[in-house]
């Protein structure tokens, strides 16, 4: 059987997603398409490097001639992971956004169509509903309404793959998830960056009030839903994807604090990021309803297992915080990862 294309596997969820299915699926073999930027790792999958079923090419989705010469060969699926992925860095510079997250994604979409591929999925995210009051959930029906640079990108993606639906009977499916945790995610975002910051016994930095909440979802159980719907939703629909675990930024920090018996000295407050979505909170009853997946990784224990992930992979962590990796792929691939 041809392999799945599964774009952005060197990031956080693309690597916990082809570590999924080349444990879970002894038939599927798997391409990762991956331009290596700064938030791509190949140590992410360096105990799959020489899986048999397993192959890394390195490519950029908005390179037309890269994609066609992929696709062309035969995928059975196409899984895009790829993206521009942090709010924070959107906000400096939506450019490279604009470039991958909507630009690539039509890449892809014209390359499937072109060459017939039986499955696409668009592995989204919650962002592109906006902001919550202190109630409410997003369901699959909220109007779209993206708040920052990086939400507008991924709805425009979303917005393309619909179009290809509707025009073209492309048979492609959405998934919107909520903030995911676990091993392999980059110390830019929250939870990671408190980790890290807090095993080096530096500060922590919290935007505004630490009242914004999130919906924290282990990456496992992210991947176990995006599997069944790559495979089994319907063609057309968007499926929510959610933890049904909604934290204030400060309780996170409180938690992870006392994981790590850290005093709460080390909390420092910010000045807000500009525009920052107060609360996201979903709806998952649609998946839960037509795929029997539900989130099953308790909070704390997802929590604590990632901080000590960390605390075990500190060569992994020195190497983001040194730029090492940057270097390796500025020598193999001649230049400068963005
Ligand atoms: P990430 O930033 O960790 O990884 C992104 C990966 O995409 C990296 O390996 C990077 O090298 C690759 N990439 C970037 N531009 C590329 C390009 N032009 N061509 C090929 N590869 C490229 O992101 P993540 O957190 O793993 O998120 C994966 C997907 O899930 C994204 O589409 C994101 O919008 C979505 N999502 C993330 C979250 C979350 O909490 N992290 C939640 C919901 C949805
Ligand atoms: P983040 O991990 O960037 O995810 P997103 O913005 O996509 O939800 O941020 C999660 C929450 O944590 C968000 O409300 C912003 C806040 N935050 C901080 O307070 N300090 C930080 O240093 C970061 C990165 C985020």
């Amino acid at each position: 059987m041809d392999p799945v294309l599964v774009t952005g596997g060197c990031g956080f969820i693309g690597s916990n997603f082809i570590r999924y299915l080349l444990t879970t699926d002894p038939e599927i073999s798997v391409i990762n398409f991956d331009q290596l930027t700064y938030a791509g790792n190949l140590a992410n999958l360096a105990d799959l490097a020489d899986h048999p079923r397993y192959r890394f090419v390195h490519g950029d989705i908005a390179d037309r001639t890269a994609v066609r010469r992929v696709v062309s060969a035969g995928v059975r699926a196409i899984l895009n992971f790829a993206a521009e992925s942090h709010v924070d860095r959107s906000i400096h510079d939506s450019s490279p956004f604009i470039r991958t997250n909507v630009l690539g994604t039509q890449v892809l979409l014209d390359a499937a169509r072109e060459f017939g591929v039986p499955r696409f999925l668009q592995v989204s995210t919650d962002e592109v509903y906006g902001s919550l009051g202190e109630t409410g959930l997003f369901t699959e029906e909220t109007p779209l309404a993206p708040n920052s640079p990086y939400s507008a990108s991924k709805a425009a993606g979303d917005l393309l793959v619909r179009s290809y639906v509707h025009t073209f009977k492309l048979p492609a499916v959405i998934t919107r998830c909520s903030n995911n945790y676990g091993p392999y995610q980059f110390p830019e975002k929250l939870i990671p960056l408190f980790i890290t910051n807090l095993l080096a016994d530096q500060p922590v930095p919290v935007y505004g009030d630490g009242l914004n909440v999130r919906d924290w979802i282990h990456v496992r159980d992210h991947c176990a839903a995006l599997d069944l719907v790559w495979r089994h939703g319907r063609v057309g629909e968007v499926y929510n994807i959610g933890g049904r675990c909604e934290k204030t930024n400060l309780e996170l920090t409180y938690t992870l604090l006392d994981i790590l018996n850290k005093p709460r000295s080390l909390i420092r407050f910010v000045k807000d990021r500009p525009g920052h979505d107060r609360r996201y909170a979903i709806d998952c009853s649609k998946i839960e309803r037509e795929l029997g997946w539900r989130p099953r990784i308790p909070f704390i224990e997802g929590l604590r297992e990632t901080v000590q992930w960390y605390i075990d992979h500190p060569e992994w962590v020195a190497s983001i915080r040194t730029g090492e990796y940057l270097r390796y792929y500025e020598k193999q691939y001649g230049r400068l990862a963005c």
